[in-house]
Formats: C-alpha cells, sequence, structure tokens
C-alpha cells in the first residue's frame, strides 16, 4: 500500500486557561485525547460530533496552528508539536485550509486577483505575469469568472466568497486542504453546489481532504471514511457508507436518526465518567460495565471487510 497521506498518533491537547488574565488560578482544560488516524492519500476523510468535542482542534493541530502532544507525519514529513511559529514552510505548502465564514477570511481591502496571488508571493513563487496566469485558472477552476480578479470579496455571495477562498488555499497545490465547517454558513442549495465544487476538485487534483462538520448527512455526501468524534475521543471510524448505513457506536445511532444529521442536544453536558465511557450519561443502552471500564477503539467488521472500529462495550474483544 501506498505510504498514507496524512499520519496522526496519539495525539492529545489540552488548553491552558486563567480566569481574570495574568493573576487567576490556571486551569488545564483537556480536548483531544489519544486521537490516532491515518488518512490515504488523495483520500477525503470526515470528522463529525458535536459542538464542542474538538473536531476544530483536531484540524488547527493538523494545519499546526496550536501545539500537542503526540505525531503528525504529513506526506513524510513531522511536524513540529510547538504551534505556528516553528512550522516549517515546506509542510505549509502541503496544508491549506478553507473555514466557516469565508467573509472574514480574506482582506476585504484587496482585489480579488491579489489575493489569489499573495501565498505564491510570501513563498517566491513564478513571476508576475505566472502568478496572473495561474490567479485566472484558479477562478475558473473554482467555478468563477476570470473578470472577478477586480472585484473585492466584500461584493460577492456567501458562495462566490467560499470559492474565492477555496481559490486560495489552492493556489499553492497543497496535497491536503482542511475544510472546517465549510459549508455551514451557506443555505442548503449553495452549501450543495460548494460541496460538489469540493468533489470536483478532489477528482481532478486527487486533493485529500479533512473534511469536518457537525452535520453526518453532509459528511456522509462528500467522505470516503468518517471518524465520529465524542468529547475528544473517536468513538467510531469506518468507511462513509458503514458508519451510515451501520452505525455500531449508539453516539454515531443518535447522528443517524436524528433527521437533521445533527448531533442531538446535550441536555447538560456530565462530566466524563472516571474510568468509564464519556458518553454513558446520554446512552440509552449503557449497563453498570459502561460507568466502571474504559473502553479503547476496537474492529468490528468481519475478516476480510474494511475496518469498523468501535469504542463501545457493547461490543467486547
Ligand atoms: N483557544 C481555546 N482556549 C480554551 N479552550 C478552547 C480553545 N479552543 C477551544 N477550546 C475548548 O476546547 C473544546 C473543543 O473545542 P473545538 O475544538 O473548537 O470543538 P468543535 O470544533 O468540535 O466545536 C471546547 O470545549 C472549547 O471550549
Ligand atoms: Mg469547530
Amino acid at each position: 500500500m501506498a505510504e498514507p497521506l496524512v499520519v496522526i498518533q496519539n495525539l492529545s491537547n489540552a488548553y491552558r486557561t486563567r480566569a481574570y488574565g495574568a493573576f487567576g488560578k490556571e486551569t488545564v482544560k483537556p480536548v483531544l485525547d489519544h486521537i490516532t488516524l491515518e488518512i490515504g492519500q488523495g483520500e477525503i476523510f470526515g470528522v463529525v460530533g458535536e459542538s464542542g468535542c474538538g473536531k476544530t482542534s483536531l484540524g488547527n493541530s493538523l494545519l499546526g496552528l496550536i501545539e500537542y502532544e503526540g505525531t503528525i507525519i504529513i506526506d513524510g514529513l513531522r511536524q513540529n508539536p510547538h504551534g505556528r511559529l516553528r512550522r516549517s514552510k515546506e509542510l505549509s505548502r502541503k496544508v491549506q485550509a478553507v473555514f466557516q465564514d469565508p467573509g472574514s477570511a480574506l482582506n476585504p481591502a484587496k482585489p480579488i486577483g491579489w489575493l489569489l496571488e499573495e501565498p505564491l508571493k510570501i513563498h517566491g513563487i513564478g513571476t508576475k505575469q505566472e502568478r496572473l496566469q495561474k490567479a485566472d485558472a484558479m477562478l475558473r477552476l473554482v467555478g468563477l469568472d476570470p473578470g472577478y480578479k477586480t472585484r473585492r470579496i466584500q461584493e460577492l455571495s456567501g458562495g462566490q466568497k467560499q470559492r474565492v477562498c477555496i481559490g486560495c488555499a489552492l493556489m499553492l497545490e497543497p496535497k491536503l486542504l482542511v475544510a472546517d465547517e465549510a459549508v455551514s454558513s451557506l443555505d442548503v442549495s449553495v452549501g450543495a453546489q460548494i460541496l460538489n465544487l469540493f468533489l470536483n476538485l478532489h477528482q481532478r487534483l486527487g486533493l485529500g481532504m479533512f473534511f469536518i462538520s457537525h452535520n453526518l448527512h453532509v459528511v456522509y455526501h462528500i467522505c470516503d471514511r468518517i471518524a465520529v468524534m465524542y468529547q475528544g475521543q473517536i468513538v467510531e471510524l469506518g468507511t462513509a457508507q458503514a458508519v451510515y448505513s451501520q452505525p455500531a457506536h449508539p453516539y454515531t445511532q443518535a447522528l443517524v436518526e436524528a433527521a437533521s444529521g445533527q448531533p442531538p442536544e446535550d441536555p447538560r453536558p456530565e462530566p466524563p465518567a472516571r474510568g468509564g465511557c464519556r458518553f454513558a450519561g446520554r446512552c440509552p443502552r449503557k449497563s453498570r460495565c459502561c460507568t466502571e471500564t474504559e473502553q479503547e477503539l476496537r474492529n468490528i467488521a468481519p475478516p476480510g471487510e474494511a475496518p469498523q472500529e468501535v469504542r463501545c462495550g457493547l461490543f467486547p474483544a
């Protein structure tokens, strides 16, 4: 098998915060808890889970924006875990991002042609002429007329803005695009067009994608494999087909049953049960062992089939 595009091993992180600024007591809030996964070359890998479960923290770790413990290797290069300032230029070219709010991601004072050219300038790529040609080609690739070069981002609709953001992200020809809630702020029909654009770019460029959304239907529509996250852990990981049509973890089942594709509201988030399953407090199928024993991810797929890993005591070793 080819070398994976991304290897994440035992990735954990925590945020340190102080109430009352520098004088308050420091509290450490653990978020990601030993995340391990691989993304294949050109694969669309999805992450789904409710707000606050750690999806953005995972994406930002991949982007080298925040500190973490553990290992991230992207296209054979090991990333420095100490955050943004230590990131190599080589790695930043390989991984680019598209975020939820396309309006605020780009400088409103500059014409779109300038915005597209900027990443190439920063990396010292091409002559002026070549950069402009590439900007034109990129606008066409993301479904916009090259005439948009002279317009400014605030003159565009939400969907068009996101197309420009995607174009800017692709100018450096990354191998991986991290899309964090990239269609969540768009109307359903516009969001569907952007999803189709992602699929189209994936096919044409062989682009790998790390696609984050709180909406399971969206993730299912676009991804090859899906990881379901709950309170900083992966609770289920498998092909999109398996996770969507034969969800094994009770939390994934709740997601699939929610017609909206969004996680059911957490009535009152309970602190993680000590040593037990973090979902136990909300789980309709919990038994006593669930609150006592911490579970590992275990493959429950029949031999010879693509792995479907589940962290749940209903599937004992
Ligand atoms: N910069 C930060 N400082 C402190 N806590 C943070 C910070 N960013 C995120 N968190 C907390 O970490 C948890 C995970 O957040 P996040 O990764 O944004 O989740 P998601 O994207 O799934 O909504 C949340 O409880 C959030 O409040
Ligand atoms: Mg988020």
